[in-house]
């Protein structure tokens, strides 16, 4: 039985996109695996006046359970209503790798997705892209695509070393498939180790030019940005200070990610932060608390730490608070 997300409460990413471009900030596209994070979500992004992407990585579904994650997201729109103003909702698969996974998303209620053939040849990434936008547009579903491909890992995407988005491909590729919003690579990275930087050093900056030249080439065309998490230092040191080890784990800095989002970068993927700040707030109840045995006691204070990590972001990094009427 094949269910639209309109009857679910989600929108597609089209009027949040035309808003982003207009006001000059971007949607936060934030992932989740489990209860705890999506209430963290829809709670900071309701609080914060911010529309917002709920993602969903194939990683993700094998986890939870395709049609449990399914339902969690529609349960949050329903929570939204509780805890107060409801903002705008897209429910979005990240990093789809076949149309055969994008078609079974949106048959079963996701408002927007993503065909991930950047690793393909370019003809092959268009012929793919094109394919699902066509089912795609047929159901009003939006699709993001990418040019260009990121290091890093996460979940089953990984790639040893980035290729830069071409500038000169863009236009080409957008006409061509269709596509409603487009991912480029600028050296962002996914997960929480993005670049090789002693202890002290700067990281090196991202490639504005490129991201320039791409938006003259496609004017009020929506760019994404993956690979966007801070890998804040003071999760890190959190972590490590009751026993993890994460050495050497640095992210893009916020300045750079402000400067992103006024620009024509319309949504911005967080996904390591939550994942860090998480883990932080987990490891201290068990060192500081080692009597708790409830799952409630580790996995609340987590949650209260994401709110205030996402909200935060929405405020002072995205721009995207306060946005929603
Ligand atoms: P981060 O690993 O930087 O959070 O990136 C997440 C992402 O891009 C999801 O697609």
């Amino acid at each position: 039985m094949t269910v639209s997300y309109k009857e679910l409460g989600f929108v597609n990413t089209k009027e949040m996109f035309a808003n982003a471009m207009k006001e000059g900030y971007a949607v936060p596209a934030y992932n989740f695996n489990n209860m705890e994070q999506l209430q963290a979500i829809v709670t900071a992004c309701v609080e914060s006046g911010s529309p917002v992407i709920v993602q969903v990585s194939s990683g993700a579904r094998k986890y939870a359970n395709a049609t449990m994650l399914r339902w969690m997201a529609r349960g949050a729109v329903e929570m939204m209503k509780d805890i107060g103003k409801p903002v705008p909702i897209a429910l979005h698969l990240d990093h789809g790798d076949s149309f055969e996974l994008c078609k079974d998303c949106i048959d079963s209620g996701f408002s927007s997705v993503m065909i991930d053939g950047s690793h393909l040849p370019y003809e092959e990434n268009i012929a793919l892209t094109k394919k699902v936008v066509e089912y795609a547009h047929a159901n009003d579903v939006t699709v993001e695509a990418e040019l260009g491909v990121l290091a890093g890992i996460e979940d089953e995407v990984s790639a040893e070393h980035h290729t830069y988005t071409d500038p000169a491909q863009v236009e080409d590729f957008v006409k061509r498939t269709g596509c409603d919003s487009l991912a480029i690579s600028i050296g962002t990275s996914h997960g929480a180790y993005k670049f090789k930087v002693k202890p002290g050093e700067s990281v090196p900056p991202l490639r504005f030019d490129i991201l320039e030249e791409v938006s003259n080439r496609l004017p009020g065309f929506p760019i994404v940005l993956h690979g966007a998490s801070s890998v804040d230092q003071k999760a890190v040191a959190t972590i490590n200070q009751y026993g993890g080890k994460l050495d050497n784990a640095v992210g893009i800095p916020e300045d750079q990610l402000r400067k992103a989002a006024k620009s024509a970068v319309c949504k911005i993927n967080v996904d390591s932060d939550g994942r860090l700040v998480m883990t932080a707030a987990v490891r201290k109840v068990f060192v500081t608390k080692p009597e708790e045995f409830d799952p409630r006691k580790y996995l609340g204070p987590a949650r209260t730490d994401l709110i205030a990590m996402y909200k935060e972001k929405n405020q002072s990094v995205l721009g995207s608070a306060n946005r929603v009427k």
